[in-house]
């Protein structure tokens, strides 16, 4: 039997809270008090068969992307598994980035494909290699799979190293999935989504992480009409339709989402001050620095990770996200944007766990 359950998702629901909780990896809540909308418009049912027409169009129109490219799920999470489920068959081999966001490995494990990492190097700044790409891939591959921003790191990867990746999965049938679920943590120039970079390629993304809104689980997937008329036939099998007053609530955020994502951008700018203070000061982890994003991908120079991480809990109490989630035992991911106070003092938390050791 493949493997089919997550032991991340199960650690975040079930462990990963602490009074100092730095295992975080999106902003904190956007409350509904300041959607400004009118309960009284709120309604349970309504036309949505193939997605609510209205929040297909607010997502094609803010990615600049025909309305039939969009295909809706819930939350990135839904959005990642129904383009695997439609796009792979069992025994279908994926390049994988890693480190990478655990959940994806699994879930493109949990649709029987067979999955071969290529590194993204901490010497490299992890960035996003096309010749680690070019080493991996096989007229086998049929998908490559990579996060922008990377999670766990925040690192960036530019269109025009996307576009050589796009160029590889091309020369043997393959696509090419880019997670973006982090992109809008990119403040200033927001990259444009990587849908524009060909038809090979298929993204995913929500407005949970950057924008606080994860209990709307608004996500969807940017693909070709014909590979998005597939996913929406898939998802027949799967949540069959959306959650209309979810869809309702989401097309009110797409109308305000700039003044949304403003709201907790001092707080992930604040965090980020105190985190290259951090770095700088301390010289018992090292971590590539970037001047985006809502985590930071930390290696201890020294010691057992697990003992370190399960000392800085029981003594320190505090939690991080283990680096064994991305695949690099070792690590640790830290989140920023839910509160500087709580932020400062889990850093320095980490600090005297370090000096403890
Ligand atoms: C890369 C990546 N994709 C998807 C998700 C899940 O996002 P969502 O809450 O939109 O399902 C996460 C959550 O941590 C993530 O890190």
């Amino acid at each position: 039997m493949r493997q089919k359950h997550s032991d991340y998702m199960h650690w975040a629901k079930t462990e990963s809270r602490a009074r100092y909780n730095l295992a975080t990896s999106g902003v904190g809540p956007f409350p509904m008090r300041e959607l400004g909308y009118p309960l009284e418009r709120l309604e349970i049912n309504g036309g949505n068969s193939y997605g609510y027409p209205p929040l297909n169009q607010a997502i094609a129109d803010r990615h600049g992307v025909d309305v039939d490219c969009v295909v809706t799920a819930a939350g990135t999470s839904m959005a990642n598994y129904l383009a695997f489920a439609t796009m792979l068959d069992a025994g279908d081999e994926v390049l994988m980035e890693h480190p990478t966001y655990g959940l994806l490995t699994d879930a493109a494990r949990s649709v029987g494909a067979e999955v071969k990492p290529f590194a993204r190097t901490e010497e490299s700044g992890y960035a996003l290699d096309p010749a680690e790409v070019r080493r991996a891939i096989t007229p086998r591959t049929k998908l490559i799979v990579v996060t922008n921003l990377h999670n766990p790191s925040s690192v960036l990867t530019s269109n025009a190293v996307l576009r050589e990746v796009g160029d590889l999965a091309r020369s043997v049938g393959a696509r090419v999935l880019v997670d973006e679920v982090y992109l809008d943590a990119v403040y200033e120039e927001t990259p444009r989504t990587s849908a524009h970079l060909g038809p090979e390629f298929v993204v995913t993304s929500s407005l949970t992480k950057v924008y606080g809104l994860s209990g709307l689980r608004c996500g969807w997937i940017l693909a070709q009409p014909d590979l998005a008329r597939a996913m929406w036939q898939m998802n027949n099998l799967l949540a069959a339709t959306p959650v209309y007053p979810g869809e309702l609530l989401s097309v009110a955020a797409f109308q305000q989402l700039d003044r949304i994502r403003e709201k907790w951008r001092p707080v992930v700018e604040a965090d980020r001050v105190l985190l290259n203070e951090f770095l700088d000061r301390e010289t018992g982890v090292s971590a590539v620095r970037t001047g985006f994003g809502t985590t930071s991908f930390m290696r201890l120079r020294q010691g057992d990770a697990e003992e370190f991480l399960a000392r800085l809990r029981a003594e320190f109490e505090t939690s991080v996200a283990p680096g064994r989630f991305f695949g690099m035992s070792g690590h640790f991911r830290v989140g920023m944007g839910v509160n500087t106070e709580m932020f400062g003092e889990g850093l320095r938390r980490i600090g005297a766990c370090l000096a403890k050791a």
